[in-house]
C-alpha cells in the first residue's frame, strides 16, 4: 500500500550558521525521508527558516542592514549547508512568506471565534536605551534568592527561578542599560480549555514515545495548563496581528505554521491541494524535533492544529542533544563545528553513517568521538562496504557480469531476506540497529571475495569464467548493501548505479541479482577519513570562535567580559609570549574616582599613565569598593583596549581585577615604587 507522508524537521532560526549539532536532526530525518521514498511512499520533506523575533530585529540593527537582507542570506546560507551535506527538502521556505501571514491569519481566526484568546496587561522589562521590550534571556542581574550576581533572566545557578523583573540590579544585555518596568497589553491563547482534549491526545494517540508522553502528563497535564502569550508589542520583526494593531505574533506562534506554508508553496508549485497533505486522514504528519522544544510541538501545536482543522501529528519524533568527545559541544574547544567547516575537511557521507550508526528512537543524547568516528567509518564503510566493490571493480569492467547469477553458498537470498527486518529498523528510526544489520551482511560477504582471491584468477587465462562469477557476486552482495545504504548514503548508491548502469530507485532492488550485462569503469568511492583532518577542523573552529569573540563588538560582550564569574572558569589556550605582548598592560594611578548615577555597578575611573596622559574608564567594582578609597591607587590596566563607547561616555581601557563579581571583586595591587606608564610584563 502507498503512503503519503509529510515530514518535518524543525525550522532552523535565522540568526546563526547550522553546525553538527542542528545536523542531526536534518540527517536523521533525510534518511528517512529517502527510506520512504526508497519504498516508493509519496513522502515530502518540509522546511523553512524561522525568521521573526527580537534577536533578528536586534541582530539587523546591529549589522545596520534590514532584517530581510539578514534573513535572505542566512537562508541562502543555511541551504548551501543543507545541499552539501546531502539533505534534500522538497521545499525550503520562509516563516516570513506571504503564505505564511495567510495562514497565521486563518490560526488567529479560529482561535478567535473558539473563544480561546483573551487579553491581559503584562507588565515587562524594557530597554530605554535598544527601545525594545526584553525577553528574559536578554536581561542579566543579582538573584534575589542567594546574591550571586550576573544570573539569567529566568533562573539563577542556585537553582531558584524566577521573573526577569525579580532581580536586582537588572542589566540588558542588548545595550547594558538598565531596564525599566513597562505596561502593554498582551494576547493570550487559553490553553486550559483544551486540556481535555491534550490529555487524550498525549495519552491516546501514540503520537508520542512513551518516555514523552509520560513526561507530560506528569508534569505539565497534571496541573492547569498556563495561558500562553502569543503576542509581542512593537517594535517587533514579525508579522502585526490584523485585528490588534502595533501586536504582533510571538516567533513561536508563526514558527510551526510555517511548516503548513512551506507545504503550500510546494503544493502550488506542483499543482496538489494542501488538504490532500494537511487535512486528510490518508496522510501521516511526522515532526522531527529535537527534546528542547518538545513543550511547543506536544502541547501549543496540537492545540492550534485541532482549533484551526489540521491534522494532528501522527508522530512527533524527538532526539536527544550531540555531544563531541563526551561533553557539551563548545566553541572554545573548536567542538561546535559549522557544517560550512565540516565540509572543508571531511565527507559529508561520514558524517552521515556515523550518526545513522547512532541514532535510535529514543530521546537520547548521542556522542560524537573523534576517535570513535574515525576507526567507524574507516572500518565499515571502507573497509566493508567498499572494499567489497573495490576488490573486484577493477576486473569488472573487463569481464562484465555472467548470465545466471552464480552459486555463492547463500549469501545473496540471505541479504535479501535481511531486508525486512532492515526496513523495520529504519520506519521505527532505529537507525543504529538497521546498521548493525548492514554490517553483519558486509561482515559476510568479504570473505567470499577474500577466499575466491580473484586477483589471482586475473592472472590465468584459463580462470575467466570463474573471475566473471567472482565479480557477479561480489558486485551484487555490494549493490544489496548500497540499496539499504540509499537512505544514510546517497552518494555511494549514486556511484553504485553509475557502476553498473542501473540507477537505485527502489528498495526492491535488493531482492534481485543483476546478470548479463557490462559494468562500467570502476571509480573511488570513498576515502578514509584521517584523523589530522579531523584535528584540522577543530583548530579552524577555534580559531573562528576567537576570530568572532574578537569582533563581536557588542555591550553585552563588554559586560560579560568584565562580571562573568569567574571561579570555575577552566584555564585558557596556551599562548605564546608574542601573543601575551598583544596585551600592553600598564601600571596607572587612580586620580578621579566618581559613582556614575544611572549605572548600577559601574564607577568611573580616571587613570594616569604618567606625565599628562589620563585614561577614562568604566569599571564594574561599585559594589566592592568606595570610589574616595580608591584615589591615589596603584592599579594595572589594559591600555591598548579598544575604546568603546558607553551610555554614560568613552570607556578607554580596563582595569585588572580578580573575583566573581557583586561585592567580590579584586582590583591588582602594584607595589610602590612603580611608575604610572610602565609596561607590566
Ligand atoms: O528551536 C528552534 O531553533 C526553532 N527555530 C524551531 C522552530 S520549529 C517550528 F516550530 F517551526
Ligand atoms: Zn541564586
Amino acid at each position: 500500500m502507498t503512503r503519503r507522508l509529510l515530514v518535518t524537521a524543525a525550522l532552523p532560526y535565522a540568526n546563526g550558521p547550522i553546525h553538527i549539532g542542528h545536523l542531526v536532526e536534518y540527517l536523521q530525518t533525510d534518511i528517512w525521508v529517502r527510506f520512504q521514498k526508497l519504498r516508493s511512499h509519496r513522502c515530502l520533506y518540509i522546511c523553512a527558516d524561522d525568521t521573526h523575533g527580537t534577536a533578528i530585529m536586534i541582530r539587523a540593527r546591529k549589522e545596520g542592514r534590514s532584517e530581510l537582507d539578514l534573513i535572505g542570506e542566512m537562508s541562502e546560507s543555511h541551504q548551501r549547508d543543507f545541499a552539501g551535506f546531502g539533505i534534500e527538502f522538497d521545499n525550503y521556505g520562509s516563516t516570513h512568506s506571504d503564505e505564511n501571514r495567510k495562514i497565521c491569519g486563518e490560526f488567529w481566526q479560529a482561535l478567535r471565534s473558539e473563544n480561546l484568546v483573551t487579553e491581559r496587561t503584562v507588565e515587562q522589562l524594557f530597554d530605554p536605551e535598544a527601545e525594545t521590550f526584553l525577553a528574559d534571556r536578554f536581561v542579566r542581574g543579582t538573584c534575589p534568592k542567594c546574591g550571586r550576581t550576573d544570573q539569567a533572566g529566568d533562573n539563577c545557578t542556585c537553582g531558584h527561578t524566577y521573573n526577569p523583573t525579580d532581580l536586582i540590579d537588572p542589566v540588558s544585555t542588548l545595550s547594558g542599560a538598565t531596564p525599566v518596568l513597562r505596561e502593554s497589553a498582551h494576547l493570550f491563547v487559553e490553553l486550559e480549555k483544551l486540556h481535555g482534549f491534550l490529555n487524550q491526545w498525549v495519552s491516546e494517540s501514540g503520537a508520542l514515545q512513551s518516555e514523552t508522553a509520560n513526561y507530560l502528563k506528569g508534569h505539565f497535564l497534571a496541573e492547569e495548563l498556563r495561558d500562553w502569550d502569543v503576542s509581542r508589542p512593537s517594535p517587533y520583526f514579525g508579522f502585526e496581528i490584523p485585528d490588534s494593531p502595533g501586536n504582533y505574533w510571538y516567533v513561536w506562534f508563526d514558527a510551526p505554521i510555517g511548516y503548513i506554508a512551506s507545504t503550500q508553496q510546494w503544493c502550488d508549485r506542483n499543482g496538489e491541494k494542501l488538504e490532500d497533505w494537511w487535512k486528510s486522514d490518508e496522510c501521516e504528519v511526522h515532526h522531527f524535533i529535537g527534546k528542547d522544544i518538545t513543550y511547543f510541538h506536544t502541547l501549543f501545536w496540537p492545540g492550534m492544529l485541532k482549533t484551526a482543522g489540521y491534522s494532528l501529528p501522527t508522530k512527533v519524533h524527538i532526539h536527544g542533544f550531540l555531544n563531541v568527545n563526551g561533553t557539551k559541544m563548545s566553541k572554545r574547544d573548536g567542538t561546535l563545528v559549522k557544517a560550512e567547516t565540516f565540509l572543508k575537511h571531511i565527507d559529508p557521507a561520514a558524517l552521515r553513517y556515523f550518526y545513522a550508526s547512532k541514532l535510535s528512537s529514543r530521546v537520547e543524547d548521542l556522542d560524537l568521538s573523534l576517535t570513535e568516528f574515525v576507526d567507524k567509518v574507516n572500518s565499515d564503510l571502507v573497509g566493508k562496504v567498499v572494499n567489497l566493490a573495490s576488490r573486484v571493480g577493477k576486473f569488472a569492467g573487463r569481464t562484465g557480469l555472467s548470465d545466471t547469477y552464480p552459486d555463492d553458498g547463500g549469501l545473496f537470498k540471505k541479504a535479501a531476506e535481511a531486508g525486512d527486518a532492515i526496513a523495520e529498523a529504519y520506519e521505527q528510526c532505529e537507525y543504529a540497529r538497521a546498521m548493525r544489520l548492514v554490517m553483519e551482511l558486509a561482515d559476510a560477504a568479504n570473505p567470499f571475495v577474500e577466499h575466491a582471491k580473484p586477483w589471482e584468477m586475473k592472472k590465468d587465462p584459463e580462470r575467466q569464467d570463474e573471475l566473471r562469477d567472482v565479480c557477479t557476486v561480489a558486485l551484487n552482495l555490494f549493490r544489496q548493501l548500497a540499496v539499504y545504504l540509499t537512505p544514510v548514503l546517497p552518494s555511494l548508491a549514486k556511484a553504485c548505479g553509475e557502476l553498473l548502469d542501473d540507477p537505485i530507485v527502489s528498495w526492491d532492488q535488493s531482492q534481485t541479482p543483476l546478470v548479463g550485462r557490462g559494468v562500467n569503469k570502476f571509480k573511488r568511492m570513498m576515502d578514509r577519513v584521517q584523523l589530522e583532518n579531523l584535528e584540522k577542523m577543530i583548530e579552524e573552529s577555534k580559531e573562528e570562535a576567537a576570530a568572532e569573540a574578537e569582533s563581536a563588538d557588542s555591550p553585552a560582550s563588554q559586560y560579560n567580559d568584565s562580571d562573568q564569574p569567574l571561579k570555575d572558569e577552566p584555564m585558557a589556550d596556551e599562548i605564546t609570549i608574542d601573543d601575551f605582548m598583544k596585551v600592553d598592560l600598564r601600571v596607572a594611578r587612580v586620580v578621579e574616582a566618581e559613582h556614575v548615577p544611572e549605572a548600577n555597578k559601574l564607577l568611573k575611573l580616571t587613570l594616569s599613565l604618567g606625565g599628562d596622559e589620563t585614561r577614562q574608564v568604566f569599571a564594574g567594582i561599585k559594589a566592592a569598593y568606595e570610589p574616595e578609597k580608591l584615589v591615589g591607587r596603584l592599579v594595572v590596566m589594559v591600555a591598548n583596549l579598544k575604546p568603546r563607547k558607553m551610555r554614560f561616555g568613552l570607556s578607554e581601557g580596563m582595569v585588572c581585577a580578580s573575583g566573581p563579581g557583586g561585592e567580590e571583586v579584586f582590583i591588582l595591587g602594584v607595589d610602590e615604587g612603580a611608575q604610572p606608564g610602565q609596561r607590566v610584563h
